[in-house]
């Protein structure tokens, strides 16, 4: 939502403090996203689309439609609010912790298990992927897998297609360009696909991070990177506990850039630019 927007359908609904509240504590309860006073305005901007989707007038109505229970329009209100900026190889020193790391791993080992969680449109893990590629190119030898999971339903559909318009490779270099992506044609123009060998090391699933986690494997490392910077903190030291639960003395866990496990977390010690270890 821009600034523009926001102004021009200010006045079209009314969202009374109270209709904010039931929203607040929708969202809380679904997702683990704490919405503050100040996200009054991207919450108003978000849903009144939603309104307007629906053809209806006021914020009750919608409120009564999302509160029923297994509401279709469940899944439409997590993706309103969700936030999903993400890129191929953001952060970059992660992929070059992984890249060394894969190396150590696979000397010692053949398995590896990868959780990507809260991997929004897939850039996160197919650049794991192609990092995997680029440290072990006869990976295929090993058994590998990456789990990607996300709670909101449309990304995750977009990151299972693994499509994307080529800006989104702009900053790349082109050996990295060339070794994961096929140009499209026709009526792909202008898009690229993500070459097989990469999107086969991947698994997608739908997960709420909050709700009971079916996997079984301990995992090697975890992603979960941008997802906690909207939870409080008590719902962020129940996720953690839980990450620390499926992994192993010494495997490792790497947050995003504005994140830290100061009081949420004793189970890691900080080995680098957020990448813990657990102890
Ligand atoms: C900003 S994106 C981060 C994407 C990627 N990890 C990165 O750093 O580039 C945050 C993602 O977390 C997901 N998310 C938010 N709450 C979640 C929850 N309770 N369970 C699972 N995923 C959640 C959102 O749907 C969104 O796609």
């Amino acid at each position: 939502m821009n600034a523009v927007e926001t102004a021009s359908h200010a006045s079209e609904f009314n969202l009374t403090s109270g209709q904010f509240q039931r929203i607040r504590a929708l969202v809380l309860k679904l997702t683990g996203i704490h919405l503050t006073e100040e996200k009054r305005q991207l919450a108003y901007g978000r849903y009144a689309k939603r309104l307007r989707a629906l053809n209806l007038n006021n914020f009750d109505d919608y409120l009564c439609l999302v509160e029923q229970e297994d509401s279709a329009e469940l899944d439409h209100f997590i993706s309103a609010i969700t936030t999903n900026f993400t890129g191929f190889f953001r952060e970059p020193h992660h992929f070059e912790f992984l890249k060394q790391h894969v190396k150590e791993l696979l000397a010692k080992k053949s398995q590896l298990r990868i959780w990507s969680a809260g991997c929004s449109t897939g850039e996160e893990p197919y650049t794991i992927a192609m990092t995997l590629l680029e440290a072990v190119p006869n990976i295929g030898r090993y058994d590998c897998k990456i789990l990607a999971t996300d709670l909101d339903k449309k990304v995750l559909a977009t990151a299972a297609e693994g499509r994307y318009p080529l800006e989104k490779l702009q900053n790349l270099p082109l050996e990295v360009k060339r070794r994961g992506f096929v140009k499209g044609s026709g009526a792909n123009a202008g898009f690229v696909k993500v070459r097989s060998e990469v999107a086969n090391l991947i698994h997608f699933r739908q997960l709420n991070l909050l709700h009971d986690w079916p996997m079984k494997a301990a995992f090697d490392v975890i992603f979960c990177r941008n997802v906690v910077i909207y939870f409080d903190k008590e719902v962020q030291k129940k996720l953690f506990k839980k990450f620390s639960q499926r992994q192993v003395s010494g495997a490792h866990l790497v947050i995003g850039h504005s994140e830290n496990l100061a009081n949420v977390s004793d189970d890691y010690r900080i080995v680098g630019r957020t990448i813990y270890q657990k102890k």
